[in-house]
């Protein structure tokens, strides 16, 4: 028993990996192993040696079975070590002074308006680029018959013969969220709507797919005041110019009333833009008081409540303020344009204190 014990405590110590271990576990305290082999024995002894030598075989089998669960621990904790080591990183290396990748200036500049916006209290609506001509045209007060529908260059989806459901468009623009975004929460609200729009057109200011954000505030006593104060200062913090100066339009949108369009005093002296001086104004958006029909639509009862809208192109806004010249470039995927245009991934929204 000795002989046994010495042998298996010796191959134990010396088995390399968890297969040779167990096969040592199966050699020795298997069914089929040396010590069940030897309790078999016992059966063919007098009681007096059995009861001599069946404790000490159990013994035995207990000390092998210790010495491997040791092994098996050892073992394992060797590969854990050698695993660390071995996926082992330094995490406090500096990041390549290459950059690989870089944020769109238009994920840039919807994260900037974002955030301005978000320190005005508005959070953020969301609604689908496929629309149904109701969302994008009649609950906004553009009934079928209405020049806006032709207007806006609409890319309508294909229908096969004979199917009547009504048809559904490629919003034209983001007011569809603003229906949204009024069935979803009620009154009161605030929020903006950034997002894409598609409309059939395209020459250096106009692409088939561009970007768009809505605002809407809906309150019992919101007031253009209100919407002047909001646009000016988000100009202010988004342009990050001193002396931003705004000039507000009378317009008609068939979803505001009254209706304004907003300009931006600008100049251009030798071909470059500057914002705050000159005798140019640049248009960047279109607002107004949400008409009482509109309102409706969205299941907001116009007499307990009003409220201001206004959509402002996402894109317009970018070339101005980091001097981009031609709206293509945007989507035309030149990796030279993206270096140059694109910002780095921590580089966080700019934002005016105060
Ligand atoms: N939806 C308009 C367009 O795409 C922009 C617009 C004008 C949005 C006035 C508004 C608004 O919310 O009040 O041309």
């Amino acid at each position: 028993m000795d002989d046994l014990r010495d042998k298996y405590v010796t191959r134990i110590r010396d088995a390399a990996d968890a297969d040779a271990l167990e096969a040592v576990r199966l050699a020795a305290v298997g069914k089929k192993g040396e010590v069940a082999l030897k309790m078999r024995e016992l059966g063919k002894m007098s009681p007096e040696e059995r009861q001599a030598e069946g404790p000490k075989l159990n013994a035995l089998k207990d000390e092998i079975n210790a010495a491997i669960a040791a092994r098996k621990a050892a073992l394992e904790d060797a590969a854990l070590d050698a695993r660390l080591r071995e996926e082992w990183l330094d995490v406090t290396l500096p990041t390549r002074t290459r950059r690989q990748g870089s944020i769109h200036p238009i994920s840039q500049v919807t994260e900037e308006v974002t955030a301005i916006f978000a320190d005005m209290g508005f959070s953020v609506a969301e609604g689908p680029q496929i629309e149904t001509d109701w969302y994008n045209f009649d609950a906004l007060n553009i009934p079928g018959h209405h020049p806006a529908r032709a207007e806006m260059d609409t890319f309508y989806m294909h229908r096969a013969e004979g199917d009547n459901r009504p048809p559904h468009v490629l919003r034209t623009h983001t007011s569809p969220v603003q229906i949204k975004a009024m069935e979803a929460t009620g009154a009161p609200l605030r929020a903006i709507c950034p997002g894409r729009v598609y409309r059939a057109d395209y020459d250096q200011t106009h692409t088939p797919m561009f970007n768009q954000v809505e605002g809407i505030a809906i309150d019992r006593d919101i007031s253009m005041a209100n919407l002047k104060w909001c646009l000016e200062e988000f100009c202010r913090a988004f342009f990050e110019v001193d002396g931003i100066d705004l000039r507000f339009r009378a317009s008609h949108f068939p979803f505001t009333e009254p209706s304004a369009e907003v300009d931006i005093r600008c100049s251009w002296e030798g071909g470059t833009l500057k914002l705050g001086e000159g005798d140019d104004w640049l248009e960047i958006l279109g607002s107004g008081m949400i008409h009482p029909k509109v309102l409706q639509a969205g299941g907001i009862d116009p007499e307990q409540w009003q409220g201001f809208a206004f959509g402002m192109g996402i894109d317009r806004i970018a070339m101005l303020k980091y001097g981009i010249p031609d709206l293509r470039a945007f989507f035309d995927s030149d990796l030279r344009w993206l270096r140059h245009y694109g910002f780095a991934a921590l580089q966080a929204p700019a934002r005016h204190a105060g």
